[in-house]
């Protein structure tokens, strides 16, 4: 093993051990003391390494490098936030690769091997996950211009405490040591696929060239408080009982269309007054709904509609359903693709085009720059369980392919030009 793959695997080692769990994963959900822990050990990597580190308003951690003073930044990062009781793997892996990666381009024009035409910056976006604060991808939504900054810090937890509280919470020389948030002109990002595709296929990369739409509903079912034993049968307004059938629904949903083509969830549930003696008056639900094909929402949501009214009468409850979160089933940049095949191809991986199903904060960057977005193969597609894994060598393997991928970029691979929206720098 080189130098340089012992030193990547040590890092992960070491950055796995914050938030680490009894089964071998981490929990650190957005701004809680192990996400900020994570943090402060990567600003320090950051530093030693080279990098100049800010942070933004939203709590987006940034290493910049001047290569060229005032060219625009080829960004590439991911996340080091976790859903509860989550894998090392999600996110964390994609920026600790892309710093590596970053490394090893800017020792590369220390050295005068590669010429750029770029400034280089890694990122490790913040609230990535959603799980304490809705929603997911929060730090790359408010960069991209998506959400409006003000929003996302006075988003609450379920225990009340905002985002900007949490992001106070963090150490001091995090917070808006910015020497200017880089311009960026191209994003590139790697993370494990959370599927079965490359390990089925026995492929080693993908390049992801489209994303499966998603569309995120909150559901509040609404009836009436009341005494669990005294109330009559035909008097209850049940709350919960009004979830359930919901719940039911939404599993049911999947089973009417073509197996693969719509995946249901309802994922959370909020109780009250959630007491043993007491007829739920209030349910809140979140409801998780992802198709490759966006007329398969549309469809599924006219007949889950139909279902959810006949669920209130059954009830007798009134269940309300909110859009908070969505994305179309969009491509990637076919420019950002190119690089990715062509990377892969001179490395001798074996590579496929994939879709992904989960959404990535490249998921935001694909719309304002040319972004390429890379896959390396999880074990048996296992995500968001502490049991998530990827081998070392895929791991590595995946390294190398964004390190090709960061050389190309930084040379201008993708003719240089500058995205007119980019909004939140
Ligand atoms: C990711 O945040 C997702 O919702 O897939
Ligand atoms: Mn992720
Ligand atoms: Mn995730």
């Amino acid at each position: 093993m080189s130098n340089a793959h012992h030193d990547f695997l040590t890092d992960f080692a070491t950055m796995s051990g914050f938030g680490a769990t009894p089964g071998g994963g981490v929990d650190r959900q957005a701004g809680t003391a192990a996400d900020h822990a994570t943090r402060r050990w990567f600003g320090q990597w950051l530093a030693a390494h080279g990098f100049t580190e800010s942070v933004d308003r939203i709590g987006n951690q940034f290493g910049t490098v001047e290569l060229l003073p005032g060219a625009p930044y080829v960004l590439i990062g991911s996340h080091l936030d976790s859903q509860p009781l989550a894998g090392r793997y999600d996110g964390a892996y994609g920026v600790l690769a892309a710093a590596h990666a970053a490394a090893q381009v800017l020792a590369e024009v220390r050295s005068g091997k590669v010429a750029p035409v770029c400034n280089l910056a890694v990122v490790n976006w913040f609230n990535e996950e959603g799980s304490r604060f809705t929603p997911s991808m929060m730090g790359s939504s408010v960069f991209t211009g998506k959400l409006p900054l003000h929003a996302a810090l006075a988003t609450t937890d379920p225990a009340g405490i905002t985002v900007a509280q949490a992001l106070e919470m963090g150490h001091g020389t995090e917070r808006n040591s910015a020497p200017g948030l880089p311009d960026v002109a191209r994003y590139a990002e790697i993370h494990i696929e959370q599927g079965r595709i490359l390990e089925e296929t026995g492929t080693q990369v993908g390049i992801v060239d489209r994303t499966w739409a998603a569309s995120k509903y909150r559901v509040t079912v609404s009836g009436a408080q009341s005494h669990t034993g005294s109330t009559r049968m035909e008097d209850r307004r049940d709350a919960l009982y009004g979830a359930a059938l919901v719940i039911s629904a939404a599993r049911d949903l999947a089973a009417e269309f073509e197996p693969g083509l719509l995946h249901t969830s309802v994922s959370e549930l909020y109780v009250l007054p959630n007491s043993p003696v007491t007829i739920a008056r209030q349910a809140t639900m979140n409801l998780d709904l992802r198709s490759p094909d966006e007329a398969v929402l549309e469809r599924a949501m006219d007949i889950l509609k139909k279902w959810t009214a006949e669920a209130e009468e059954r009830s007798r409850t009134e269940i309300s359903l909110e859009l908070t979160h969505n994305w179309g089933l969009v491509s990637y940049p076919a420019e950002g693709v190119a690089v990715g095949l062509a990377s892969a191809q001179r490395l001798g991986f074996t590579h496929t085009e994939i879709m992904t199903v989960a959404g990535h904060d490249s998921t935001n960057m694909k719309d304002i720059v040319p972004t390429v977005m890379l896959f390396i193969p999880s074990v048996d597609g296992i995500s968001h369980n502490e049991a998530e894994y990827t081998r070392d060598d895929d791991a590595l393997r995946g390294v190398e392919l964004l390190t090709e991928v960061v050389r190309r970029l930084v040379c201008a691979e993708i003719a240089a030009r500058k995205s007119e929206t980019n909004a939140g720098s």
